[in-house]
């Protein structure tokens, strides 16, 4: 029988069970981060892209007013996403799309921040951690299949000024996305921020397409 469990995060209490990743506490500080980008970046939606039980997305906007499109392949994680948004009181403000990440979204859809926490773990080392759904851990040969999708995803709904908060696993895959984004433009790696051996958060800006008058 399955077991439903509730974990305190950041204050918010998100419900989950053994089909879901189970919330990693460290993980507040990606959503801390990109409430904090927040503040400056232009007006409109937060996407959280793979977003399993959702806490992250709704941590990001649970203490200002943007609203929250949060996207899963797992149809268990998009239900959770809207049990925790409705616990929380922030149903109203939160979209929950069940599909590939690079299908669901409107091709004129821009958002302020782009949350994106794609599985990293290199598949032939997936075998480590029977405790979690493959699809949440398996990011194909060298961990950054689907990240390399998010990235394409941010590329074309990220607006201009906006910032994304991308998990990666290591600093190796940190430094392959830093070269190919930083020599391609237009978006840019300007910060990462590692958590010991759990995860880097990655900062990516797209920078203002200045309009020159006349
Ligand atoms: C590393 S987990 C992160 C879940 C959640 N953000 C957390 O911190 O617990 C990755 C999530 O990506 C989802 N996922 C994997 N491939 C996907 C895809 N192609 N499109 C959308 N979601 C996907 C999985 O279902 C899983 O919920």
């Amino acid at each position: 029988m399955r077991t439903l469990e509730q974990m305190d995060f950041g204050g918010l209490q998100i419900a989950f069970d053994d089909r879901v990743l189970r919330p990693r506490p460290w993980t507040a500080a990606q959503a801390r981060w990109a409430a904090e980008l927040l503040r400056a970046a232009p007006p409109g939606d937060v996407l959280e892209l793979c977003a399993g039980a959702g806490q992250l997305g709704l941590l990001a906007v649970a203490d200002n007013d943007r609203r929250l499109v949060a996207v899963d392949l797992n149809p268990v994680a998009v239900d959770f996403t809207r049990t925790n948004a409705e616990a929380a009181g922030l149903l109203d403000r939160v979209q929950v799309r069940q599909g590939p990440l690079d299908e669901v979204l409107g091709p004129d859809e821009q958002f302020a921040v782009v949350i994106a926490d794609p599985p990293w773990v290199c598949r032939r080392d997936v075998g480590r951690y029977p405790q979690d759904p493959v699809l949440a851990i398996d990011g194909g040969d060298d961990g950054l299949a689907v990240a390399w999708r998010c990235l394409d995803v941010i590329d074309r709904h990220l607006a201009d000024g906006g910032s994304a908060v991308l998990q990666l696993g290591t600093p190796e895959q940190v430094a392959r996305v830093r070269a190919s984004l930083n020599s391609a433009g237009p978006l840019r790696v300007v910060a990462s921020r590692r958590h010991a051996d759990r995860g880097v958060l990655v900062r990516i800006d797209r920078g203002r397409v200045s309009r020159s008058p006349g």
